[in-house]
Formats: structure tokens, sequence, C-alpha cells
């Protein structure tokens, strides 16, 4: 993942000595916008000129690049266009800022300028909107060419992006954006970057590693523990899901404690817990998926993925909260010693499971997380997983499935996504549905049968968690783009990443 410089100037944009000044536009708008207006006036209407000649209007991911040959200090403008004003939201300067950047790579530029756009939304900050234009850059230009011999055939990184704001006193809140975008963009790529991994690489082994590595960041403390660990606690529904694998399984616990407002009446306030699946591969097992496309599988990992980063960006943005994650690492595998379909599985929690598909290997392993999870007296306990292919069937690219037994904690979760441009969609979380899940021989069975298979997953990890604050979020929608969009590549996309941060963000700025 490439690193971006990205500050705030205060100056006139006009005057901005920059190789291309990118400047947007709304659909059938009459005006332009304030940063615009001022370089039109420079250029003598240039930009009105095209807008008039109907050759830019403004359209989504439209964009003009052209010369100004000396009449501004700029060496050229590309206008993106944001489309109709009625539909513009947050996520609507992600997108310019994504198409723009790759825009400007595109022509062999590595650095750009940009006011901060005026998106004239209601109740939008000026930092949400440099934090938004920051992600969006970034993102747009993620590539990912580690094993490929010849690089040279990729554009190169953007190497900085340049706020121009001529108001002195906009300019601490717009720092504090680029702090938050540069973060929360460093991290959805680092995930991109660990799900692209293949599994032979990337194995549970590795993942420990990376986890390591964050214990060194500021607050952080990182515990592994290894299959005989896990065996001493009673885990025995992840140790079933390992048992096909040869790759040893790990237990990874990160916890980030915050100062500040983290130590309330000087004791440390009860952690909100992360939880994510983390299977390096998923054949299957025993119960073995047909080949095609199973080599999405790889990318079975990106929940944990999210975690890690999520750690590692609330450590890095020093935010004042007492934060752990949690992530059991393992491959599903076919094997001689492999569960099969029939075994019952002793959880952590106690209750048994009939495995009746190894196929539904991430509840299992989840049980043993969530139940881990409710030991520590959260405050919130928040999973996510590339868990059902029913989620992908009934939500389709665009939204993330969300489940929960708390409003309070939903709404904020609903909220961080609303921001981030990663949507939930809430779905039922109703116990009826657990007569799909009885078993005839232990407490329940592993697969709900026909009908609602995101619901019944769900349900299933609901037995894990107890009366515990709970959001799970079925990320198997939207966790792989077959398609290149705007900021997002085609493959693993780290949707859930932002949502994750931006939630612990908003948690550290409320007074409760
Ligand atoms: N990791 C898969 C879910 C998945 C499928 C994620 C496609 C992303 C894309 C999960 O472990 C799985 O295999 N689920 C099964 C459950 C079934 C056996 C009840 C599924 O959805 O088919
Ligand atoms: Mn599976
Ligand atoms: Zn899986």
């Amino acid at each position: 993942m490439n690193v971006m410089d990205v500050k705030v100037k205060q100056g006139r944009i006009e005057a901005e000595p920059a190789e291309v000044l990118v400047l947007t536009h709304y659909e059938g708008d009459s005006s332009l916008q304030e940063g615009a207006a001022v370089v039109d006036k420079a250029l003598r209407g240039a930009l009105r000129d095209l807008l008039k000649s109907g050759e830019f209007q403004g359209k989504s991911q439209q964009t003009v690049l052209f010369h100004t040959q000396g009449k501004v200090r700029a060496k050229r403008v590309l206008l993106v266009g944001l489309g109709k004003k009625q539909h513009a939201r947050l996520d609507t300067v992600r997108q310019a800022m994504g198409i723009a950047a790759k825009r400007v790579r595109q022509a062999g530029v590595r650095s750009f300028a940009t006011p901060l756009h005026g998106l004239t939304l209601p109740r939008t900050s000026r930092v949400d909107l440099a934090q938004a234009m920051v992600e969006g850059a970034i993102l747009g230009c993620y590539q990912f060419n580690l094993y490929r011999s010849e690089k040279n055939s990729e554009p190169k990184d953007l190497t900085r992006m340049t706020v121009v704001e001529v108001r002195a006193q906009h300019l601490s809140e717009i720092k504090e954006g680029i702090r938050r975008g540069l973060a929360s963009a460093e991290a959805t790529g680092f995930v991109r970057d660990l799900c692209n991994h293949p599994s032979n690489v990337m194995t549970p082994a590795r993942i420990a590693a990376e986890a390591k590595a964050i214990g060194k960041e500021h607050g952080v403390r990182v515990k592994i523990l290894e299959q005989r660990d896990v065996a001493k606690l009673g885990m025995g529904a992840f140790l079933g899901v390992a048992r096909g694998s040869h790759e040893p399984p790990k237990f990874i616990i990160l916890e980030y404690r915050g100062t500040g407002g983290a130590r309330r009446n000087g004791r440390n306030p009860k952690p909100i817990v992360l939880v994510g699946k983390t299977i390096t591969f998923d054949t299957g097992g025993i119960s073995l998926k047909p080949a095609e496309n199973m080599e999405q599988m790889k990318a079975d990992m990106t929940g944990g993925a999210e975690v890690l980063a999520t750690v590692r960006a609330a450590s890095r943005l020093r935010l004042p909260l007492h934060v752990i994650g949690i992530l059991p690492a393992t491959e599903n595998m076919p094997g001689g010693r492999a569960i099969k379909p029939g075994d019952i599985l002793t959880a952590l929690s106690g209750k048994t499971i009939e495995v009746q598909n190894t196929d539904a290997e991430g509840r299992l392993i989840l049980a043993d997380g969530l139940a881990y999870a409710t030991r520590l007296k959260p405050a919130a306990i928040i999973d996510v997983a590339t868990l059902t292919g029913a989620c992908m069937v009934a939500l389709g690219q665009f939204a993330v499935g969300m489940f929960s037994n708390n409003d309070t904690l939903k709404k904020r979760v609903q909220e961080a996504g609303d921001k981030a441009g990663e949507r939930v969609w809430e779905m039922p979380l109703w116990d009826e549905y657990f007569e799909q899940l009885r078993s005839d021989v232990a407490d329940m069975r592993n697969i709900g049968g026909r009908g609602g298979g995101m619901i019944t997953a769900a349900i299933f990890l609901s037995k894990f968690v107890g009366d515990w604050p709970w959001v799970h979020l079925d990320i198997a929608s939207t966790d792989w783009s077959e398609r290149e969009r705007a900021y997002i590549p085609k493959g693993p996309t780290g949707i859930g990443t932002r949502l994750l941060i931006q939630y612990l963000i908003d948690q550290a700025e409320t007074k409760n």
C-alpha cells in the first residue's frame, strides 16, 4: 500500500502552483462552486465555456483535464462531476476524489491540489468532508502488484495531495479530517493487502506475526494463544475447524488502552470488543466447496484483517478508548483428522454443536471467539465475518448485513456505516428462527436448512453472546468486488474497516 503525503495549506486556490488543480461540479448546477468560480475568473471563463459547450456536464464520474497555458500558476485543471445535487451524500465526495486521483495518475502526474469541496450537505462538518476526500484519493489509487515481476507497467503512485483553504479559522478542522482520513485509508489498504496475499503466505502464523508487529504500536498489547492453550480453555468449536489443517491455528488477542478519557475514576472502562472471522482459506472442509471461484476464499479472513487494522488505527489516532480485538485464525481444510458431518463439538460456553456441514465453519470459530469476548465484560461486542453466501444472495454488493440485540449500539453502527459509505442493512434476529437449528443429538446444529441462511447463521452466533450488547456484521456481500469502482478495486475491498474506525471515532467523541 502506497503512502501519500496529504497537507492542508492556507492560500488562494487560483494562486496555487500545482501540477493539477482538481475542481468539482454538480450536474445541472448553474453556478460554479466557490473554488471553481475563482479559478474560472482567473482563466477568463474557461470553465463556464466548457459547461456551456455541453462538453462537461458534471455527470457523476465524468472528468475533463486541460492545460491552463500560464493563465494560472497551476499547470492543469481537472474537472470532476459530482452528479445531481439531490443525490449527493458524503460518499459522493469520496467517489469524486477516487476518480480524480486515478485520472491524475493516468496523466503521469504525481501530485494535485484541491479546495475543500463545498458539498452543501446538511449536518456535514469540514472534518468529515476532508476525511472523505483523503479516503477517496488514497483508496482510489490502491493497487496490489507484489507478486508481479514487471512492476513498471503499473502507473506510478501519487505522492502528494494538498488541500488549499483560504480561511485560517477552517484549517484546524481540515487538519483533523486529514489525520482521520489518512488513518482510515491506510487501515483499509492494509486490509486489502492482507486479503490479496494468497493463503500459502497469509497463514494463521503470518497473521499472528502481523498482530505482533501491531503490538509495537502505542498502547497495544498482543497475546497469541497456541493450540494447546485453546485446548486447555476448552474451545472445542474453534479447534474442531482447525483439525483438518496442517497449519497450526492461532487465537489472537490485541488490546489497546488509550489514555485520557479512557481512565475514568482511575479505572479502565469496559472494553469495546471486536471479533473477526479469520479463516485463512475456506475449502469447505469435508463438505468440500466446488472449484469455481474457490480462490476467493483466501479472503475468508477479511473480518480478522479488519479487526487488526482497526486496533492499529485506534492506536495511531490515539483514541481515548479501551478496545480489544479477537481473531480466531485457522484454515478450513479436509484431511484425515478433519471433522466430519455428524461430529459433535463442545464449545467454550459448554454448549454442544452437531456439525452437519463442515463448510459452515465461520460460526464455529466465532462461537468460541464470542464466548471469549463475553468473559471480558464488554461495553459492546461487534463481530465482522464473511459468514454466508446467503448474505450475497439477499443483499448483493452494496449493503452489509447487520444483526443486533441492542438498539443503541445498532444505531451507532448504522450511523458509522452511513458516514463511512459502508452501509449496513438490518436483518431480523428473531428467536423463532432457532427452530431451524435444532439438532436431534446436540444442543444445536451448525446449519439451518432451507431459507434465511444469513439469518440462521446470525441466530447461531446469538447463542454465544448472552445478553451482552452485540452487533453482527455479515460482510460476505461486500468483501470482494467483481468490478472496479471509483475508490474500490476489483477483488478484496476492505469494506467494514472504515465503518469500524468511524464507530470508534464517534464513540471517542460521545460523552457517555
Ligand atoms: N466463507 C463462506 C461464506 C462466503 C461465501 C463468503 C461466498 C464469501 C463468498 C462460509 O464459510 C460458508 O461456506 N458458508 C456456507 C454456509 C452453509 C454451508 C450453511 C454458505 O454460505 O454456503
Ligand atoms: Mn465455509
Ligand atoms: Zn468461510
